[in-house]
């Protein structure tokens, strides 16, 4: 009995340990596989892979015939993945043998932790604590800049953000970042957003600095973000255990038809939907926060920052009803996606979100919109393509151009939304 027990005492301890020191996820000949579902009983035949099995991540689910369906596979399921391809005459391919090579690649591109906030820069992914303390900078530097904290996820920490520009006549633009944690091109492309705002010379971005004052937080999922770095880089939720399970899709747990279409019941799926609306420490402080300045600092502009898929979005996602203001929010997204190809030639899709990606319940951006009345919410979602061989291991050398992508997407929707009217004033009515 005595040996049992010091045996259990070392396991524990050893289990401590390695909750200190990195002991990541692997993906090491995980593959990527892009399906074209064609018929009924394929749809049928993917619901149930997904429902049975978690050696499948799934990006999206089938629904329909005529629908194209990235899926991730544990190499232990190669030989399975391929029997039922064939059985089911599904047509594909295989975008990638080994995913864990993309992750490895991607490691020369993370500025290390304590890295100076004088050595911010986006030809690199940064560490939580790096953007954190970068945004602490910039707002000792720049008077116009305050730093907002709210507080805190479910592992006590911050939701660091800051208040850009100080005239109250201006409207308010709320940009949410890194909301899932894996799509690590949303904190940096929110970040070089902001470093523009504050020190770009071009008259346009000047204007826009002007015109709006902006509230932007990088990371609303800390820390989500930090355990893609030392934990699984392909986590998407936040961290809050619910049994054997942990992590709850703070972008579905929302009040906007909570636990609808798109969202899981279950805790250990990727979509999981959470206790209850606004279950999540993350989502009520942002909650909270919008309720009590959406009002105060005319916040009537609301841009939630995802990957990959390059779309651009609005409400709803939970039904395929049209917003009232549905002409209005297709001419300023097809701006947005205009602006998008003439910056460096990449086609984005816009249109409403049910229409365009899939139906999800209990988002950010509907609930801002519906809840809170923002007329102009959009969820983007940055590069690459639908078929993207990266996913959310986007390369390094293409966080500027796509953070470009999204400043000029800014820049025209704004301008469509204020030939518009949307900023009139207090009397622009939904
Ligand atoms: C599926 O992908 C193929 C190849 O990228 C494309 O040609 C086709 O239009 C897509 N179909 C749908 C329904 O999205
Ligand atoms: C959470 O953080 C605050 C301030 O950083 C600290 O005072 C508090 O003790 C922490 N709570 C827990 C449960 O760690």
């Amino acid at each position: 009995m005595v040996a049992c027990g010091q045996v259990l005492a070392c396991w524990t301890l050893l289990a401590l340990l390695a909750g200190v020191s990195a002991d990541p996820a692997r993906y090491d000949h995980f593959r990527l596989y892009r399906l074209l579902i064609e018929t009924p009983a394929q749809v049928e035949m993917l619901q149930q892979l997904e429902k049975q099995s978690d050696s499948y991540a799934f990006m999206g689910h089938a629904r329909q015939p005529n629908q194209n369906l990235t899926i991730m596979v544990a190499p232990h399921k190669i030989a399975e993945i391929t029997e039922l391809l064939q059985r089911y005459e599904l047509q594909g391919s295989i975008l990638l043998y080994n995913m864990q090579e993309l992750i490895d690649r991607e490691k020369a591109t993370i500025k290390p932790k304590g890295t100076r906030p004088e050595e911010f820069a986006w030809q690199f992914y940064h560490h939580l604590d790096t953007i954190n303390e970068w945004l602490r900078w910039q707002a000792g530097r720049h008077p116009e800049l305050q730093l907002l904290e709210l507080g805190a996820s479910y592992e006590n920490r911050s939701l660091y953000g800051v208040k850009l520009g100080t005239n109250p006549a201006n409207s308010g633009v709320f940009v949410e970042c890194g909301i899932h944690a894996r799509e690590w091109i949303s904190p940096a492309s929110c970040t070089f957003v902001l470093n523009e705002l504050l020190s770009s010379d071009r008259p346009d971005v000047r204007r826009l600095a002007d015109r709006f004052n902006w509230i932007i937080f990088p990371v609303v999922n800390p820390d989500g973000y930090r355990y893609t770095f030392e934990g699984d880089r392909f986590w998407r939720k936040n961290m809050q255990p619910y049994g054997v399970c942990r992590g709850v899709d703070l972008n579905r747990n929302f009040a906007s038809d909570w636990n609808g279409p798109g969202a899981s019941n279950d805790p250990c799926r990727y979509d999981f939907a959470g206790g209850s609306a606004a279950s999540e420490p993350e989502t009520r402080a942002l909650v909270e926060f919008l309720e009590r300045h959406v009002a105060q600092w005319r916040i009537r502009t609301y841009f939630s920052v995802h990957s990959f898929s390059q779309l651009v979005m609005f409400p709803y996602g939970y039904k395929v009803d049209r917003v009232p203001n549905y002409d209005d929010l297709v001419a300023i997204g097809r701006k947005g996606v205009d602006a998008i190809e003439r910056a460096h030639g990449a086609r984005y899709v816009s249109g409403a979100m049910i229409e365009t990606i899939y139906p999800s319940s209990g988002d950010s951006v509907d609930w801002v919109y519906s809840a809170l009345g923002v007329p102009v919410a959009y969820t983007f979602e940055l590069r690459g393509p639908p078929d993207s061989t990266n996913m959310f291991v986007l390369p390094a050398e293409e966080i500027i151009p796509t953070a470009e992508e999204l400043l000029a997407a800014f820049i025209a929707m704004l301008g469509e939304a204020t030939r518009l009217s949307y900023y009139d004033g207090e009397r622009q009515e939904l």
